[in-house]
Formats: C-alpha cells, structure tokens, sequence
C-alpha cells in the first residue's frame, strides 16, 4: 500500500511506523516542512494508565520510549502559602525532542522516507497515494486545504498560557497559584529529563493585559515570569522557547475522512494542555487507524490493486477501513473532549476558588475533569482523602452547629447540613417529581408511599412534586395541589409519616405551570396540550410553548398578577399548617415564574419585561409574598433554569445574576436546574451535567447550592460535596430506580445508617446478591 503522510510530529511518525512493521511492502513517505531537531516546547506527559495502550501496540517503539521516561507519582499544588501533596497519580514524562528522536530513529531503521523541510501546500501531487494522512498539528494544512469537507470548529479559548522550561528539578507535578498586583497567575509544571522542566504559566486574559504581557517580547515575558516565581524557581532560570503568549483552541471536525485522506492527532482535534492528552491521543489515533486498515486487510491483499482510483476496490477498502477508524475513535475522543472542557474551564475561572483552604482546593483541582471521584483518589492516596473528609466534617460541624465523627470522619455525603433552623441528616435530596395521579389537587397513598419510602430509605431531605397554588395553575389534571383546606390535610399525613418515622425532612415545591399548563402526563409527552378539558392559560407574554399544538396564553394583567401573589401566598400558609420543613419556588422549566425569567418567553413592553432587573420584578414578589408568611426560622428555596440552551436565551451568567437578586431577598439555597424553556432547546446532556452552573453560583454569589441532573452513583455526590460544588445533591431518576439509594451508598461506603426499629433485623444482614452501585 502506498501511504503519504503530512506531519512528522509525534502521531505522523508513529502511524508510519505501525503501518511499516504491519507489513514491510508498505511504501510509506513523511513530508514534513521542519529540520529534524526542529521543535517547540519541552516535555510531554503520560499517564501510567495510557502507556499501557502503546505498549501493547508496537513492544520495540514502546520499550525505545519508557527507556526515556522519569516517573513520578505525586502531584504538588502550592496555594495560600502551603503546598499540598498527594500521591499514587502515576505520570511519566519524556522530552518531547527525544521523543520525536526515538520515533525518528525507529522510522529510519525500518527505512521509510521521512523528507525534512518538505512542506505541504496543495494535495494534488499525493492523490496518487491509496492513502493520505493529515498528521500535520493543530494548524493543518491537509484540513485547510479541504476545510469545505472536514468543516473544522475552533473553540478559541480566553485565556493565555506561554509554554517555558526551567533547570529546577522537580519531584512531583506541580501546580503554583500565585497571585499578584495584575491578578492570579497558575503554573503547570513537571520535570521531563533529570534538570530539566516544563513550566506552563496560563493566566485570564484581562491579568495578561494588566501586566502589560500582550506587547512583551519573549525576553521581556521571561525576566517577568523570573521575578514573578523568583521563589519557586528557587534561583533557577527559566528558558525559552518559542516563548509566544497563546489562546487555546479545542478543534473539532465534523468529518474525519474524506475519500482517501484523513486526519489523526491535533489535525483533527485537540484537548486542553491540562488534561496532558495531546500526544497520547495522536498516537491512539494512530494505532486504531493501523487496526482499522488491517481489518479491512488493505495492505495484505495486493489484488485490490495499488491506486486510490475512486470506486477500486482499494479505495473502497480504504473507505470502509476510514469510517471504523473513526467510529471506534470518535466517542473516545469526545469523551476526552469533555474532561478537558471541564479541566480547561475550571483553570478559567480559578480566581473564584481562591476563598478555598488549601485541601479543598487540591481535592477540587484534582477532580476538576470530573473523570477522577472521591473514590478514585482514596485508592490512589487513603491519606489525602482522610485529610479531605476531616476538613469537610470540620466545616460540617462548624457549619451545622452539631457534633460530627473525626474518627474516621464520615465520607461527606453523610455530613449533616443546616439551612435557617433546618438540620439535614446528610446531603442526598429525592428530587421534586410530579406523579400526575392526585384528584383535584389531593394527594393520596400513591404520593404516601412514593414520599415515606425514599424517606425510610435514608434520603436527608425528600421533596415533594411541584404542588399547583390553583386549579389553574396545574400542569395536568393530575397535578398535586395545595390551593383547598382539604389538601392541608392529605398533605400533613405524608409529613407526619416523614417527621415520625424517619430522621429526614420533607419539603414542598410551589409552583404555577403558565403556559405550559393544561397538558399531558408527562408518559404521554412532555408539556403536550390537553385536547378535551384544557383551561385558559396565563403566562408572561401570548406566546403558546408549541407554536403549532399549544394553546395561546394571554399575557398577564396587574390584576392577574395580584391573583397569582394571593395564591402563592395561601399555599404558603398551607404550607406551614402541613408542617414542610422547607419551602421552594419553582422558577425553572418554563413555567409561569420562568417564563417572566427568560428574555425567550417574556416580551412584555412594561416594568416587567426587558432588563433582568425588569423580568425579575414579579417573581421577585411572589417570593417576597412567601417569604413574608413563611416562618422566619424554616428556609425557602428557588430552583432556577441556569441556561436555556438556546442562542438569545438565559446564559450562566444571567443565572448568577437572578441568584444574586433572590439573595438579596434572602433566599436561602438555589436549587440549580436548566432548560425546559422552550421546545427547541439544544441542551448538552452528560454526567453531572448541571452541576457547574450550581458551582459558579454558589462561588461567585456565596449562596448555598443544590446540585441536580445525571448524579447518579455516590462517588460523583461525595465529590460534589467534598470539592465544594455544591452543598446538597438531589437525585431524581436514580431514586425512582432505587428508592433505597442512600441506604445502599452507605453500605457501600461502610458507613453506618440507623435501620428503623422495624427493620432492625437487617443490621446482622450481609447482601450476598451481585450489587454494583458505580453509577458509571
Ligand atoms: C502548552 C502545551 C502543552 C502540551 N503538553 C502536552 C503534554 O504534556 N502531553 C501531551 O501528550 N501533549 C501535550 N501537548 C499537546 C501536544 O503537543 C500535541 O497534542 C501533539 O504534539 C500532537 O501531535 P501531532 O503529531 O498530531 O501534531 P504536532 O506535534 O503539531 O506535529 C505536526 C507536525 O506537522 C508538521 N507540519 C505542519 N504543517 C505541515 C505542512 N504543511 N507540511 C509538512 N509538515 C507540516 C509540523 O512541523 C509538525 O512537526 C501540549 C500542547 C501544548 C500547546
Ligand atoms: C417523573 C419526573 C417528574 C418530575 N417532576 C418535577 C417536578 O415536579 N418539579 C421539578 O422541578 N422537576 C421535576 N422533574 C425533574 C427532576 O426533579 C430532576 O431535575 C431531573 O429529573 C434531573 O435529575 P435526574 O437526572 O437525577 O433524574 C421531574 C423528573 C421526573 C423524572
């Protein structure tokens, strides 16, 4: 098989190699534009874990490269005057010259034609080749050339990093934060040769300018790096490279291959320098190409002929074997994509966890992917993660006003929460889920034993489904209410069985369905209008939820506006005469308060349309309402919609704004939901997928948070919670599959929960059926 490939970096060489000793017939040339020892920055860094992957792949290269490596396995973050070291990580580190050296000897022992200072600038003298690889880096010539077809996206990052090496030696990763009078500067730093450092310094934008970074010459960034980590350098000096101040762009493409030419390695897509994957993902990239080709066995069967001629069938082969390559290397590669973007966004907006202690913020640093748990890292290092859970019963305590265990300390997710005069056993909340089978508002032993069960089963605080303050104001017909002195009562018999019979809490959420009123149940589609019965709606603005199918809501009068404060306001009584423990207002999902929220459903012309501060004005009353009856020690909470998922929409930033305003007005917790505004919303669902906008509120706005969707197993909660993201966890899905989920995670935590009298027995039970409870 004859392959062309552009790029001699480190996934172009190994591709070549793997397709060399595949098959020695193969004819395999490497054009690529720069001299041999050519090359920027200083070191490369791989996880134990993914060496293991090249090992297996190719025995010879593998053993020229860990021959190379320094190993460490610790990871030191200097912050606030301490450092911090936690251990069992498992990195190795090469020279990214000496790795291009061993890749560039193995290549030549097998004799294929690596041609320096050979840039690429157009394709057409390679369209002979069977195949043609793009391995040409993130500024690709092959995806320029064909940017119509491959339909690249950059993702252009905000902040700026400069890529130095230094002679301190160095003996674990490590992180610097160091702040100054231009603002907090982070260093990513790690040794790759004895006496020799990478040292990463990434900064916001707006510290870059202030420190007068955008004009420097690489001399000038130098001498100002060297004063600035004078102390860390501990008289070492920094060395330059290349040194330019740069953006990070994720890359993604929309094809990865077209008729014979693909693309592998930074070509194709990159992840954020923090996650250290770039390398490693070129040469995964590389061996599933290898793998793919052989399966389609290209190179074994010299019949099909040795020209890409379109419809041979070599090229057909080489089409099937493109299409597997990328299907098999697409989800992983994604899959990474993710971590790095939450890796990548966290050292954005560091600044906002300065007000962290020093173990706090290396727990959240270390699991800032979201890929590493609290689990992850008790295997790893027990005694770092003591010191993590020590700290958070500590605050637990300090916070809760009631003694916590030291001894060992409990994992966090079982560490009590007080909000007013509201003591939460633990941090697992049964998220607010409608049942759509009350009649006429009243709840009934459905409700009893969908509330008493996840109780019983050791959840510290179960919430009630959205409770309508009207008739009107119901989703479906279906819809608990609290609108009728008789609904006080059928609501009392589940918080008594609560409050009598389990140590948990019960709370309520009020809400008023606006426009997406008169529907459905929800297992008959999501917010699908009523044909027979439906009632009027009102909502912010006459815009209907389906522009097709759903009925016109009127847009609210000032006299509408009253009516709506008065229900509120006797619900919340209702409330208080039930005996909920706390109270929350439903401002998310599209409904009535949401709708004035969102500038996509509230188009109004008045005081109550337009700005934020505008749109907030009404919900803002309702609250107020509440907040004046509803007893002054229990708390009251609002669920929000942090982003509409939709352009023109409520963004992040909009969130944090309506939290600071319901905290003006003394809001004691934001639970932090998103979407469901409108029918078209585009939202990027994944693993704790909501989770940063409950993060960024609790940190810029200094209110509690509730963190909700896709939490599923107990590593992901105490993790949450020990990293400070959010203070209480709601799970909804995962406690109608398991109404016994807290119960289970401290069995698996070895942590002891008291079993009711009744159910005492179970103490001396051990389980002996299969139980995986990862939640992965
Ligand atoms: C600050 C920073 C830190 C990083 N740290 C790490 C790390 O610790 N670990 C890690 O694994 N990765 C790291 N990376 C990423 C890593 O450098 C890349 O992911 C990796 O080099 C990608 O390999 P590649 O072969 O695909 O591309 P490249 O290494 O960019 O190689 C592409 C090659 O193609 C050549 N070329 C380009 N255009 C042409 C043309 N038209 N004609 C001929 N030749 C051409 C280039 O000269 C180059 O030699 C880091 C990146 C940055 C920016
Ligand atoms: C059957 C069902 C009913 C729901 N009803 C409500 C509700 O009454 N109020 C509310 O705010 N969210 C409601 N939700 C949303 C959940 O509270 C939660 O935010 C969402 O399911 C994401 O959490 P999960 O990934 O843990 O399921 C409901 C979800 C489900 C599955």
């Amino acid at each position: 098989m004859r392959i062309a490939v552009v790029g001699g970096g480190p996934s172009g060489l190994y591709f070549s190699i793997l397709m060399k000793r595949s098959d020695p017939t193969n004819e395999i040339l490497v054009l690529e534009q720069n001299r041999p020892d050519d090359t920027f920055g200083f070191g490369v860094v791989f996880s134990d874990a993914t060496i293991a992957e090249v090992e297996s792949a190719d025995e010879q290269t593998y053993a020229a490269i860990i021959a190379h490596f320094v190993h460490w396995d610790d990871i030191d973050v200097y912050y606030g005057g301490e450092v911090v070291r936690s251990t069992g990580h498992g990195f190795s580190g090469m020279s990214r010259q000496t790795l291009l050296s061993v890749l560039q000897e193995q290549a030549a022992a097998l004799h294929i034609d690596v041609r320096y200072k050979s840039a690429v600038t157009e394709l057409d003298e390679l369209r002979s080749y069977d195949l043609v690889v793009g391995a040409d880096g993130a500024n690709s010539t092959v995806r320029e050339l064909m940017t119509d077809q491959f339909e690249p996206t950059f993702d252009w990052r905000p902040n700026r990093f400069v890529w130095l090496g230094t002679t301190k030696p160095l003996s674990a990763f490590t992180f610097h934060f160091r702040e100054n009078e231009h603002g907090l500067w982070r260093v990513h730093a790690y040794q790759y040769e004895p006496g020799h450092s990478t040292f990463i310094v990434e900064c916001t934008e707006e510290t870059w300018r202030s420190a007068g970074m955008d004009t420097a010459s690489e001399e000038q960034t130098l001498a100002y790096c060297e004063a600035l980590f004078a102390t860390e350098l501990d008289g070492h000096p920094l060395i330059l490279n290349k040194a330019v101040w740069r953006s990070f762009p994720t890359i993604r493409n929309q094809r990865w291959s077209v008729g014979n030419v693909v693309l592998i390695g930074d070509a194709v897509h990159t992840a954020h320098f923090s996650v250290g994957s770039g390398t490693r993902m070129g040469m995964m990239d590389a061996i599933a190409l290898r793998d793919a080709l052989i399966a389609e066995s290209v190179e074994l069967d010299p019949s099909g002929g040795s020209h890409a001629e379109r419809g041979s069938p070599m090229a057909e082969r080489v089409a099937r074997a493109l299409a597997s390559y990328e299907a098999e290397r697409r989800p992983q590669v994604e899959s990474l994509q993710r971590a790095a973007q939450a890796s990548l966004e966290w050292f954005e907006a560091t600044e906002r966890y300065m007000e962290l202690d020093p173990v706090q913020f290396s727990f959240a640093l270390l699991t800032r992917s979201l890929r590493i748990t609290h689990e992850d890292l008790r295997m790893r290092d027990p005694q770092f993660l003591e010191r993590v859970d020590a700290r958070i019963a500590k605050e637990a305590e300090r916070q809760a006003g009631v003694p916590v265990r030291r001894d060992p300390p409990p994992p966090p997710m079982f560490t009590p929460f007080k909000l007013r005069d509201l003591l939460i056993p633990n941090r697992i909340v049964v998220s607010p889920m409608c049942q759509y089978c009350a009649g006429d508002g009243t709840v009934d032993d459905w409700h009893l034993q969908h509330l008493a069960s996840r109780a019983v089963g050791g959840a510290g605080l179960v919430y009630a489904e959205m409770t309508n303050v009207s008739a009107d104001a119901r989703i479906s017909k279906g819809c608990a209410g609290l609108y009728k002195a008789e609904h006080v009562d059928a609501w009392k018999r589940i918080v008594d069985f609560v409050h009598i019979r389990t140590p948990g809490k019960i709370a309520i959420q009020l809400g008023h369905a606006g426009r997406k009123g008169a529907s459905k149940p929800l297992w008959e589609g999501d917010a699908e209008p009523l044909e027979e019965g439906a009632w009027d709606l009102v909502s912010a603005s006459p815009l209907p939820y389906f522009p097709d199918r759903s009925q016109t809501p009127r847009e609210m009068t000032r006299a509408d506006m009253d009516e709506v404060v008065a229900d509120y306001s006797r619900a919340t009584e209702y409330a208080e005469a039930a005996g909920f423990d706390l109270l929350e207002l439903h401002m998310a999902h599209g409904y009535l308060l949401a709708a004035f929220i969102s500038p996509l459903t509230n188009q109004r012309s008045d005081e109550y349309g337009g700005s934020l501060e505008n749109r907030m004005r009404f919900p803002l009353e309702v609250f107020d309402a509440c907040r004046g009856l509803w007893p002054e020690h229990k708390p009251l909470s609002v669920r929000v919609s942090a982003v509409d998922w939709v352009p023109g929409g409520m963004q992040p930033e909009h969130a944090v704004e309506v939290a600071r305003l319901l905290k003006q007005h003394e809001c004691d917790v934001i639970d932090v939901s998103a979407g469901q505004t409108v029918p078209d919303q585009k939202p990027i669902y994944g693993r704790l997928f909501q989770t940063p906008f409950a993060d960024r509120i609790r940190h810029e706005v200094g209110l509690s948070t509730m963190a909700v969707g896709n939490i599923s197993s107990w590593m992901d909660v105490n993790t949450i919670i020990a990293a400070g993201r959010a203070d209480l966890c709601l799970l909804a899905r995962a406690h109608l599959f398991d109404p016994y989920w807290t119960r289970h995670a401290a069995h698996m935590l070895g942590h002891d929960i008291a079993w009711p009298e009744q159910y005492e027995s179970v103490s001396r039970y051990t389980p002996r059926f299969e139980f995986h409870f990862g939640g992965e």
